[in-house]
C-alpha cells in the first residue's frame, strides 16, 4: 500500500492506474477507522479496480467550539486495517498541503446543505463540500463511497457532483450497527459506558418509529413526537437538536408518510453529539428494504 502525502503526488499515482486502464475507487474518511469504514472500503473494493482511501482531519469543517483538537487520531491502526483490506493507496496529507497559506477559495454548497446539519453548524458543508472537492482532485476517481449515516451530507455531495459536473459517482453504503443497535461512529470513543448506554436511544427511537408505521401510524408528528419521547425517556439523551422525517430526496418536512422519506436524528449525550437515521420506504417496499 502506497503512501501519499501531497495532492500532486496523489494526483500523479491516480492517474498513473487510469492511463492502465484501472478503475479506482475513492474512499474519504477522517481516520479512526472502524467497521464502518471497512464496509466503504469493501464496496470500493467489490465495485472498482483499486481503491485509494484517505484520511484527513479537516479543519475547514469544524466550528472553533466542536472537536477538532480532541477528534481521534489513530494512524497507525489505520494503516495496518487499510493494508489488510488490500486497497492500493492512502493519501494523508498534511493540513499546509491542502491549506496552504493564502488558500482562500471554497466550496458553496448546495441549497440541500441549508436545513438541519446547516443550521446547528453553519459553517460545517462549505468545509465538507470544499475539502471533498479538492479530493476529488487529488485523487480523480471513477466512483467515491460516503456512508448513509451522514445521510444529508452524502446529498449534499451528490448535489455538489451533479451541480458542478464533477464526474465521480457517489455511492451511498449503509450504515454498519453494533450489535445492541449503536450506529458506528468515530465519536463513538467519547462515550464513557453509562453514555456508551443513553446513545442507544438513538436506535432505540428509529426502531420504535418503524414499529409505529408498521402499525399503520402515518401521522408526521405524531411520529416526530414519538421519536422525541424515546430519545428522552428514562435516562436518555442530554439534547435533541433535531428528530425530524423529511422527504428522502429533498429533505424538505413533510406532514404525511406518503412518499420515500427518511428519520434524521441529531442529539447529544453528554459533550459528544450524535447522528443516526432511518431511510422509510414505500410501496411494496414499505419498511422492508433493509
Ligand atoms: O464523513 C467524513 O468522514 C468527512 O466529512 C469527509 C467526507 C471525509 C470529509 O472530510
Amino acid at each position: 500500500m502506497e503512501i501519499l502525502s501531497t495532492p500532486s503526488e496523489a494526483r500523479q499515482f491516480t492517474r498513473s492506474l487510469r492511463a492502465k486502464g484501472i478503475r479506482i475507487g475513492l474512499v474519504p474518511t477522517m481516520g479512526a477507522l472502524h467497521a464502518g469504514h471497512l464496509s466503504l472500503v469493501n464496496q470500493s473494493q467489490q465495485a472498482c479496480d483499486a481503491t485509494i482511501a484517505t484520511i484527513f482531519v479537516n479543519p475547514t469543517q469544524f466550528a472553533p467550539s466542536e472537536d477538532l483538537s480532541r477528534y481521534p487520531r489513530t494512524l497507525e491502526q489505520d494503516y495496518e486495517m487499510l493494508e489488510a483490506a488490500g486497497i492500493a493507496a492512502v493519501f494523508v496529507p498534511r493540513v499546509e498541503s491542502m491549506y496552504p497559506p493564502g488558500f482562500s477559495t471554497y466550496v458553496d454548497p448546495p441549497e440541500i446543505a441549508r436545513t438541519l446539519e446547516g443550521n446547528c453548524r453553519p459553517e460545517h458543508f462549505r468545509g465538507v463540500t470544499t475539502v471533498v472537492m479538492k479530493l476529488f482532485q487529488a485523487v480523480p476517481a471513477d466512483s467515491a463511497f460516503f456512508g448513509k449515516k451522514d445521510y444529508q451530507q452524502w446529498k449534499v455531495i451528490e448535489a455538489m457532483s451533479r451541480d458542478l459536473d464533477v464526474g465521480v459517482d457517489v455511492v451511498a453504503c449503509e450504515i454498519i450497527r453494533e450489535s445492541d443497535g449503536l450506529a458506528l461512529s468515530s465519536r463513538n470513543r467519547y462515550l464513557d459506558p453509562n453514555e456508551r448506554r443513553r446513545a442507544l436511544r438513538l436506535s432505540m427511537a428509529l426502531k420504535e418509529l418503524e414499529q409505529a408505521i408498521s402499525a399503520g401510524e402515518r401521522d408526521v408528528a405524531t411520529l416526530q413526537d414519538g421519536m422525541r419521547q424515546v430519545l428522552v425517556s428514562g435516562d436518555g439523551v442530554s439534547q435533541i437538536d433535531y428528530a425530524v422525517i423529511v422527504n428522502a430526496n429533498t429533505l424538505v418536512p413533510l406532514s404525511t408518510l406518503d412518499r420515500p422519506a427518511v428519520a434524521l436524528i441529531a442529539a447529544r449525550v453528554g459533550q459528544t453529539r450524535l447522528i443516526d437515521n432511518r431511510e422509510l420506504c414505500f410501496g411494496s417496499k414499505l419498511l422492508g428494504g433493509r
